[in-house]
């Protein structure tokens, strides 16, 4: 597939069928994201995949705690609301305002997906040591874009959910991770379900809104 048919096929999937995805296929994708760029080649990125018994204890105690209400929190805080700056709010609100508008009085299913971890059979940790800076984020990025594509091209689906890392005790327990290593992100990967939430398409802002060219 091109680089092109890539980029303008990927989409986030929501929602995964029972099918496992295999440990090659699994380091095949991992292997080729490890091509990222990153500052002065500093890799700054470990990455923690849970499947079988370890996906399916992961997205038990993700729904328990989801259930009772428990409170969640990042090890990278998110801003608030009233924290985005006008020119990301905009394309958050007009975001939520098609996704509305897409599921009508099914919107119910956006949300229960989140709960179960969308039934993924892989879950994706990406880490990066507590003491970085704003770059290695940027890199973690780049790491996680392509985990995206790389899967895409082994005809795997993903979505990069703030929900998978909302409770990282739960996901430093499972893989004892030093507490020295952030949870930043999280990616889940699995062959999708026929569910509509899948059917969830995307626009981008024209190029012109966003582009300045000068010569
Ligand atoms: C940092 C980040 C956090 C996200 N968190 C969630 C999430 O918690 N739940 C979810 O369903 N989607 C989540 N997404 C997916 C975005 O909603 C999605 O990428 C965006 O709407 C664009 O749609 P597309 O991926 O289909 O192109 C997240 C994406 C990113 C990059």
């Amino acid at each position: 597939m091109s680089s092109q048919d890539l980029l303008a096929q990927r989409h986030s999937a929501r929602s995964f069928s029972n099918r496992p995805v295999t440990r090659d296929t699994l380091t095949a994708i991992i292997t080729q994201a490890q091509l990222a760029p990153s500052w002065e080649n500093t890799q700054p990125w470990k990455v923690y995949i849970a499947t079988g018994d370890a996906a399916t204890r992961l997205r038990q105690s993700h729904f328990q705690r989801h259930n009772q209400g428990q409170k969640s929190w990042t090890e990278v805080m998110p801003p608030k609301k009233s924290e985005w700056a006008a020119f990301p709010q905009a394309n958050l609100d007009a975001w939520r305002s098609n996704m509305l508008g897409f599921f009508g009085s099914d919107a119910g299913q956006f949300a229960d997906v989140q709960k179960d971890l969308f039934n993924a059979p892989a879950l994706v940790y990406l880490t990066m040591p507590q003491k970085s800076s704003a770059y290695s984020a940027y890199d973690l990025g780049a790491f996680g874009y392509g985990i995206l594509l790389a899967a895409q091209e082994h005809g795997v689906s993903g979505v990069p959910a703030y929900e998978l890392v909302r409770y990282p005790e739960e996901i430093h327990q499972e893989f004892d991770i030093p507490a020295d290593q952030a949870i930043f992100m999280g990616i889940a990967l699995g062959y999708p379900s026929d569910s509509k939430v899948n059917a969830l398409r995307t626009k981008r802002r024209p190029v012109t809104d966003i582009l300045t060219l000068k010569h």
